[in-house]
């Protein structure tokens, strides 16, 4: 009996976790998607290359992977027959390589609709939502209203999508709001995708994935978004609507938790995060912009600037406890290089205690900050292979992580590209 190692982001999204599947998909036979949907961004560098996937797994790139959609994932058909045909261009052969699980959940026209019309309704305390209907989809599924891709194959389908339309077209009502005069043009688009996606392999993925587990393969367990996203765990209601956490990759492939083997933690450096809500370590000065523009920090997904900051300990602590991470991956270490100073927030000061824990509020009425500062280093390690040639304030860096935190760095990104990884 084999494995599943789960690979999920720490912080608010963006963390690297594309670059890394990529990078460690020759070590499995299996690379599946758990959660979250075209709201993610997953950047691949291959070469002078970019690919930025929303659905598809970051397995896609290696030929000698299978990728699975899991039941735990939001499909919009349009997004994803986007991706799937980019990649056929590609030579790459994606209907022969991926799987969808029947179970996965279907994103309408309509829900991307009532995302924009509840963030109005929001207003100033709007979440920042991508947009891409994401809330309203997995409401749906807890609702039990949502459709899943597997409905696709059977004969009632247009009547329970006209169904669900239907209700939404009377909660639009309710705000004030229609689906709008382009909407007959998105449907038409959003069914021929339909129809496009009945030619790739919808499965019972729960049975694929733990027969593939019986028979020896390894299984990696790719994760979206952050665990500072998570929709219970994460800075609510400023979160996104999934379990991003590693307890989400069990219920969002089918496989029991018992066959996990290691947890890998993706974080940055330092720390971003796109949208509103709470970011204790946010700078906000030129220094901010700064790492900013070095870290190219724009969205993937919707190209807005990510908000910067310091790297959040206490933070980092709380999604390595929530999730168990048993490696630690550090991204982005590149974009630091030639600060004279870096900041490290080791604990905050909360109603006037000094604590490292994440309290239920973490907004900069009831947190802030307490920096600790380490030496910057100035050689350039884009080019660096070798732990050994790393410069020893990195090495101080990564060591001071470590006792904080308690867990192994196992590897250093200094660059988008594949190559430009360190393992320790
Ligand atoms: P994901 O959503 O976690 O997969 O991350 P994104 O792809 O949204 O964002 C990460 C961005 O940083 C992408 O543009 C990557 O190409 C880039 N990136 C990844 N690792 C590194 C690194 O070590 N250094 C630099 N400079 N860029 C990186
Ligand atoms: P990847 O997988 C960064 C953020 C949005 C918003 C909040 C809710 O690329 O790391 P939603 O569209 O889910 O309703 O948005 O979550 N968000 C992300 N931020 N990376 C992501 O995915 C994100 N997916 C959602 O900006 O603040
Ligand atoms: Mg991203």
């Amino acid at each position: 009996m084999s494995s599943v190692d789960v690979l999920l982001g720490l912080q608010w999204g963006d963390e690297g976790k594309g670059k890394i599947v990529d990078v460690l998909s020759g070590n499995y036979q299996i690379i599946a998607r758990f959660q979250g949907g075209p709201n993610a961004g997953h950047t691949l560098k291959i070469g002078d290359q970019k690919h930025v996937l929303h659905t598809v797994p970051s397995g896609i790139f290696n030929p000698d992977v299978m990728n699975v959609i899991g039941n735990g994932v939001v499909i919009d058909p349009i997004v994803l027959r986007k991706e799937l045909e980019n990649i056929e261009k590609l030579g790459l052969e994606p209907k022969k390589r991926l799987i969808i699980s029947r179970r996965a959940h279907l994103i309408l026209p309509s829900h991307r609709v009532l995302d924009a019309a509840n963030e109005r309704w929001k207003g100033k305390n709007k979440i920042g939502s991508t947009l891409k209907g994401i809330g309203p989809a997995y409401m749906d599924k807890t609702g039990r209203n949502g459709i899943r891709i597997g409905n696709i194959e059977l004969d009632d389908f247009p009547d329970i999508y006209k169904s669900l339309v239907d209700k939404h077209k009377d909660i639009l009502k309710l705000y004030g709001e229609s689906v709008g005069d382009d909407f007959k043009t998105t449907e038409k688009e959003w069914l021929e995708a339909v129809a496009y996606l009945k030619d790739y392999s919808l499965e019972d993925t729960e049975y694929y994935l733990n027969h593939a587990l019986l028979t020896g393969k390894k299984i990696l367990a790719e994760g979206a978004q952050g665990t500072l996203l998570d929709v219970d765990f994460g800075t609510y209601p400023f979160v996104t609507s999934s379990n991003t956490i590693c307890a989400g990759a069990f219920q969002g492939l089918g496989i029991s938790p018992n066959k996990i083997g290691n947890v890998i933690g993706i974080f940055k450096a330092y720390c971003t995060r796109v949208g509103s809500g709470p970011f204790p370590t946010e700078v906000t000065d030129d220094l901010g912009e700064q790492i900013r523009q070095k870290g190219n920090e724009f969205g993937s997904t919707t190209g807005r600037p990510r908000r910067t900051g310091w790297l959040d300990l206490p933070a980092l602590k709380y999604s390595i406890m929530i999730n168990g991470v048993t490696e630690l991956h550090m991204m982005k270490a590149d974009v630091l290089t030639g600060l004279d100073e870096i900041k490290v927030c080791t604990h905050y000061s909360y109603r006037g205690k000094i604590v490292d824990y994440v309290p239920f509020r973490v907004d900069e009425s009831h947190v802030q900050p307490v920096y600790q500062s380490l030496k910057g280093w100035k050689k350039d390690i884009s080019i660096c292979r070798e732990k050994t040639k790393m410069p020893r304030e990195l090495k101080q860096y990564i060591q001071f992580i470590e006792k904080h935190t308690g867990v192994k760095i196992a590897c250093v990104s200094v660059g988008p590209e594949r190559t430009e990884t360190l393992f320790l």
